[in-house]
């Protein structure tokens, strides 16, 4: 699908949750025309505490409805489905999927001295996966990692207690490890964290935070530019929100993180 005559098409974008829309916000920057088709699997969220099988069974529908809406490019904006749900993907797909972890490791590279200490924060699954350690081993041999699996941060943000007493204690429990080593770079390895960079900011002012959005969109406009595939349409581009469970919470949290786009309705469906 890596054609010119589909330029005009939509990028679709899939994750558990509201996760995905940090990386629409970094896609928004640097892709202004383009069309977009969100999916969040809301009814299923967390992905990050379920079986590998299970990722990979969700992952596959995720990808299989984003196929069926016509898009050029999916975009797998959820960390957990691209550390374990794209191995072994069917060999007929052709619409090329990214996910975050490459672009993650690529941008790592650029930033870290050759003995960095990095801390990784993730879902369960993802760092269970080892998938960004082993990554990041082989990028930079001398590095030290730290990495925190954080089960309580998703179903936090899904409910939108973002600015909340509660949910700065259960931050600062998960990153005290963190807080005494102080990591030169720290990779928020899950794309609901970003909701919670101011906080995760105070607790480490040294450290480099980097999220999936801003090392993905990089890599998705090379992509398309490589392959002249870049809408040429003038106008900005338009986004059209899907959710599989009811989206009172998905709307609110999508209102505050992407204040620019008016009137955020996701609709219901099933996968
Ligand atoms: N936002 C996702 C990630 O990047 C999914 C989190 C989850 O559903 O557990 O891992």
């Amino acid at each position: 699908m890596l054609s010119k005559s589909n330029s005009s098409l939509p990028i679709g974008v899939f994750d558990s949750g509201v996760g995905g829309l940090t990386v629409i916000k970094s896609l928004l920057k640097v892709l202004p025309h383009e069309d977009f088709i969100y999916l969040g699997d809301t009814a299923r969220t967390p992905y990050g505490s379920r079986s590998a099988e299970t990722i990979k069974r969700y992952t596959q529908e995720d990808i299989n409805f984003l196929l069926r809406q016509r898009v050029k490019l999916i975009i797998c904006a959820c960390n957990t489905a691209s550390a374990i749900g794209l191995n072994d993907l069917p060999k007929e797909i052709t619409t090329p999927v990214m996910g975050v972890i490459n672009p993650m490791i690529a941008i790592v590279k650029e930033n870290a001295t050759s003995n960095a200490t990095i801390g990784i924060l993730g879902t369960r699954a993802t760092i269970n996966s080892r998938a960004y350690q082993s990554k990041l081993k082989t990028a930079l041999p001398k590095a030290r990692i730290f990495d925190i699996a954080c089960p309580l941060l998703v179903p936090l943000i899904e409910e939108n207690w973002i600015a909340n007493s509660a949910t700065r204690d259960v931050l600062k429990t998960y990153l005290t490890p963190l807080i005494k080593s102080s990591p030169e770079i720290l990779i928020l390895g899950c794309t609901h964290y970003p909701l919670l960079k101011k906080e995760i900011a105070k607790l480490l002012p040294k450290t480099l935070i980097l999220d999936s959005g801003n090392a993905l969109a990089k890599s998705v406009k090379a992509l398309l530019t490589t392959n002249q595939l870049i809408n040429s349409q003038k106008q900005p581009g338009k986004i059209k929100f899907f959710v599989t469970d009811s989206s009172t919470q998905f709307n609110s949290v999508a209102k505050i993180f992407l204040p620019n786009i008016s009137n955020i309705k996701a609709k219901q469906i099933i996968l």
